[in-house]
């Protein structure tokens, strides 16, 4: 009755899709994908074509899982990742049978430890990490604030320059990968991001087609960026008109001087020239440079949090 089988390329991509499409629909942060987005998203230079698996239950695709395996990235840390089970088939031992097979897998390919992740919403999946020996080791929250008004004179630097990043300027596009492994750099899971995911998030991510990046100058030197973008699509399916606070950094030696806070009301007030009310952004809890603490001096307020989890194997 239940099958565990190989995802094969270029012929599982609508069953995936599907399934993806079902199980993933109760998150608020995300929407509905076609098959021509996720072909996309498996040209991404990072993407994993390996270790992608379908559950059938009765000859029909019900549940996915990824044990993806980072190969830019040195340590022999794995993920779990696009995994789901449509609702009317949880808790008949699918979610589990997949679990197994995904670290398997993982192991062969010489994985020694695993994350994995559980909106905090779902009790089940907190208590299948649980139960197989995964510890919790980090939450995210998703913070949002509306843009009726953005606030002016709480400390955002006025003598930095903001200037906008050309998205077709080799120089620009090379500046913000810099920059952006600079300021990430003692992060949690940071590995170096390359130039291809730069220019692939910027030109090609089928998400966000629309996006505005700037950077901030600060005696004429480079020191920081922020990124805003529109997900038309999210917001058709939820008849919203909700923005996104895409990625933001200062350099070490130039924090605290409000040169954030500077970015941050630039980036909302592009989003709300754009005509959205409401703007919405991912962050660690724990984030080692306390990112929270703007996003909170800003109005946004926390809307739900993720967990990860984490195991040997
Ligand atoms: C998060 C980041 C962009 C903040 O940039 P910044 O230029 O230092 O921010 P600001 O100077 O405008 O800080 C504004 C306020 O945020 C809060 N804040 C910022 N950093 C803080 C810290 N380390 N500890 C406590 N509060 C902090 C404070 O309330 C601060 O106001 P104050 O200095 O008057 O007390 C910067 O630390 C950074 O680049 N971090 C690494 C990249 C990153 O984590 N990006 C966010 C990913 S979600």
């Amino acid at each position: 009755m239940l099958k565990i089988r190989k995802f094969i390329q270029e012929r599982d991509e609508e069953d995936w899709v599907r399934v993806w499409n079902a199980a993933f629909k109760e998150y608020d942060d995300m929407r509905q994908i076609t098959v021509e987005e996720f072909r996309i998203f498996e040209k991404a230079p990072e993407f994993d074509p390996e270790g992608r698996y379908i559950a059938e239950f009765n000859k029909e695709p019900v549940g996915i899982i990824h044990a993806y395996v980072d190969k830019l990235r040195k340590e022999k840390k794995g993920f779990i990742r696009s995994f789901g089970v449509i609702p009317e088939f949880r808790g008949k031992g699918i979610e589990e049978k997949l679990v197994e097979i995904a670290l398997k897998e993982l192991k062969r390919r010489g994985m020694e430890t695993v994350q994995a992740w559980a909106a905090d919403s779902r009790k089940d999946r907190i208590s299948l990490w649980e139960s197989l020996g995964f510890r919790l080791i980090r939450k995210f929250s998703l913070m949002i604030r509306d843009l009726d008004a953005i606030p002016s004179g709480i400390g955002e630097n006025e003598k930095v320059i903001l200037k906008n990043l050309d998205k077709d300027s080799e120089e620009d596009l090379k500046m913000l990968n810099w920059l952006d492994n600079e300021c990430f750099k003692d992060h949690f899971n940071y590995r170096p991001g390359t130039l291809a995911q730069t220019i692939y998030f910027l030109q090609k991510n089928p998400f966000f087609k629309i996006q505005e990046w700037f950077f901030s100058l600060y005696e004429g030197k480079h020191v920081g960026y922020i990124g805003v973008g529109i997900d038309e699509k999210y917001n058709a399916e939820r008849t919203v008109k909700c923005g996104w606070v895409l990625d933001i950094g200062v350099l070490k030696p130039y924090r605290r001087k409000g040169i954030g806070t500077r970015l941050m009301l630039q980036g909302l007030q592009t989003l709300k020239d754009k005509g959205m009310t409401t703007v919405m952004l991912g962050v660690d809890d724990f984030n080692v440079t306390k990112a929270m603490e703007l996003y909170k001096k800003v109005g946004f307020k926390v809307k739900k949090k993720d967990l990860t989890y984490e195991k040997d194997l």
